[in-house]
């Protein structure tokens, strides 16, 4: 059990971690997170989330209260008063209580601690079924707390039976609701897009891991070429790599998850371990 957060520096009981009704995330959605393991506590990948967090809240014109190693020392502070070393933490940078619920004043930082999901073991076995969605985040390449467009399609996408959507827009597909997405064509070349995504922390470790074995594209991808993939999967850092064996009623290799796919998400845990043995605290 997550026991404790640390909200605006203070170390707080999960119960008791509360934020003003004035928070301008609540009014006007102004607001960034990021997101990621910790493992055999070791944040994974630490310096890349807080690179994509600090590159959020610049382009969001929210300071963050501290210098990204005192953020560090608070992330460590709460991975020890947990003392669990499995879990997952949220960074949350509101934009502040706001006396007259617009103007941005001192944003709030939260850093809140999850148990990861886990995925039923059927669902790792079938594959991920997506519902396509026509829609292109705003803001893309900001973690902005902006998860609406996904939300409002929830009860459709249950009725259609899919496990997440996967955004298009003008024929060009960029990716799911908290997941990069990859397709794999006939040749097992590689290919996913650099368009109007969230640069995916685990997209980048995949991309770099694939071109030692794979011809990787990175381009924009057609909704077309989807449908004539061998394989498709998702990447985030939750999931690591998951094969997609279903886009509407198109189902893809047969609706069994592919070879590249189940490679890579190999290479990927392989080099999270990795990551994790070398790891130093001073990092
Ligand atoms: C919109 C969106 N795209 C992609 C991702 C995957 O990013 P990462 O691999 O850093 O988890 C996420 C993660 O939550 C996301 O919200």
């Amino acid at each position: 059990m997550i026991k404790y957060y640390n909200i605006n520096g203070v170390i707080t009981p999960a119960e008791k971690a509360m934020m003003h009704v004035s928070d301008l995330s609540l009014h006007r959605g102004y607001g960034i997170f990021d997101y990621f393991l910790v493992r055999d506590n070791t944040p994974i990948f630490f310096d890349d989330y807080l690179d994509r967090f600090e590159a959020s809240a610049a382009k969001m014109y929210l300071d963050i209260p501290i210098s990204r190693q005192a953020l560090k020392d608070r992330v460590y502070e709460l991975i020890a008063a947990n003392k669990i070393s499995n879990f997952a933490i949220k960074l949350l940078l509101t934009g502040g209580y706001s006396s007259d619920g617009y103007t941005p004043e001192q944003p709030n930082l939260m850093i809140l601690g999850y148990e990861p999901p886990v995925y039923p073991e059927s669902l790792i076995e079938s594959g991920f079924k997506l519902m396509t969605c026509e829609h292109v985040r705003q803001i893309a390449d900001v973690k902005t707390i902006n998860y609406v467009a996904s939300l409002i399609v929830d009860r459709e996408r249950r009725a259609a039976g899919a496990t997440d959507v996967l955004y298009h827009k003008k024929g060009l597909v960029s990716e799911s609701s908290r997941s990069n997405f990859f397709i794999v064509k006939q040749d097992n070349t590689i290919v996913t897009t650099d368009k109007d995504i969230l640069f995916g922390v685990t997209r980048k470790h995949i991309l770099a891991l694939a071109k030692d074995h794979y011809k990787v594209e990175v381009r924009a991808v057609f909704l077309d070429e989807v449908f004539s993939a061998k394989e498709a999967f998702l990447t985030s850092s939750t999931k690591g790599t998951f094969g997609v064996t279903q886009i509407d009623d198109y189902k893809i290799n047969d609706g069994k998850i592919g070879k590249v796919t189940l490679h890579l998400d190999d290479l990927f845990w392989g080099h999270v371990q990795q990551y994790i043995s070398n790891y130093t605290v001073s990092n």
